[in-house]
């Protein structure tokens, strides 16, 4: 028998349009013969609309012109989605084995998605509560990564409500290590918010427009390196891929040269020594395991000229779009992306 999988995407994130992206990826690859697919897309606004239509171009919109209003119900005695009808007629249940957030950022990739399944008692793709939460937000994760010994950038964070004595702030970071900074919103992603600074001016604007997207900021010392990625999959027996090397055609690999410029590269075998490579793929298994990961996550460094390796970020829901490293490593791994997308579903938990 079919198991019933609740793929949602979409999402209230910055992130949304990539999300549309992954999700025609995992439509197009997903093993129709072992699993019947229920299609619900989250709009900006938030609004959850079951999608029953063939043509999987979910990047027209018609998700949301044709769309039935549909949600997760947290009551496990329901055991899914609940499709709501007009007044006085009875919602209409649909069973939902596994639910499979193909969701980035912001209210998908945080744990709020994570913490309904929890209640409504459904296996979910990827990581739990905890571990979509603390790698979210690159504040955290720095705190929890620290205590593990892996190499980082160094940091300063700050809050939003510091910002009203800006010049203690500035002296702060000033004094910390000098320009140039990064400054990222703690919870974004997509590079959105995220800034470069060499000047006193940029430091103060870059603090203002991630506190736009955050109220926790994080200020990082500039770290001059090759960036690269691995993908981890598994619960308690993970699995690493090889490392994948990004070749960002802009200053730095910014939202546009992430989705929009032509010019930026991924390799999936980065040209770097073994040895090197075997440090970053245990790094990836100890940042992972840091953050009590499971199931899947994309964990990101950058190769110094000396060859030091330095942590960068932990993506519990990774893009999964046709040019997404995280399907592309595993491809050169030998995990075709169907039977990636079914090793994950079978990796569900609660
Ligand atoms: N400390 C840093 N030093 C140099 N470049 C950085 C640093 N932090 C981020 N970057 C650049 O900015 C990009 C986006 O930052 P990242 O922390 O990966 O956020 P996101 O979650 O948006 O991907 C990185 O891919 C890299 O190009
Ligand atoms: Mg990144």
């Amino acid at each position: 028998m079919k198991q019933d999988i609740l793929l949602l995407f979409g999402g209230c994130s910055s992130e949304h349009e990539v999300s549309l992206k992954s999700a025609t990826t995992i439509i197009n690859n997903i093993d129709k013969s072992k699993y019947e697919v229920h299609l619900v897309g989250i709009t900006k606004e938030g609004r959850w609309l079951l999608y029953k239509g063939n043509d999987f171009d979910l990047s027209t919109n018609n998700w949301v012109t044709s769309g039935i209003p549909a949600i997760l119900s947290p009551d496990p005695t329901h055991k899914g989605l609940c499709i709501l009808r007009g007044e006085g007629q009875e919602p209409i249940y649909v069973n939902i084995d596994i639910v499979f957030p193909v969701l980035h950022g912001k209210n998908g990739e945080d744990g709020t998605i994570q913490g309904l399944c929890k209640l409504a008692q459904i296996p979910y793709v990827g990581c739990g509560v905890l571990a979509s939460a603390v790698a979210m937000d690159k504040g955290f994760t720095k705190i929890v990564v620290e205590a593990k010994g892996v190499p980082q950038a160094k940091f300063v964070l700050v809050k939003e409500r510091e910002l009203k004595q800006m010049d203690q702030v500035v002296n702060k970071i000033e004094e910390a290590f000098a320009y140039p900074y990064f400054i990222k919103p703690a919870n974004a992603g997509s590079s959105v918010g995220i800034s470069k600074a060499k000047n006193k001016e940029e430091l103060i604007a870059g603090l203002n427009e991630a506190a736009k997207h955050d109220s926790r900021i994080l200020v990082e010392e500039t770290i001059v390196g090759r960036e690269v990625e691995t993908a981890v999959l598994g619960n308690e027996e993970v699995e690493v891929s090889g490392v994948g090397e990004i070749l960002a055609a802009a200053e730095f690999y910014d939202f546009d040269a992430k989705y929009n410029n032509a010019e930026s590269k991924t390799v999936v075998d980065a040209d770097l020594p073994q040895s090197t490579k075997e440090k970053i793929r245990a790094y990836a298994r100890e940042v992972f395991d840091a953050v009590e990961g499971k199931g899947l996550s994309r964990v990101d460094f950058f190769v110094k000229e000396d060859g030091s390796i330095i942590f960068n970020e932990i993506n519990t829901l990774p893009g999964f779009t046709s040019i997404s490293m995280y399907p592309m490593l595993f491809d050169a791994a030998g995990t075709p992306i169907q039977e990636l997308i079914t090793k994950l579903i079978e990796l569900a938990a609660l």
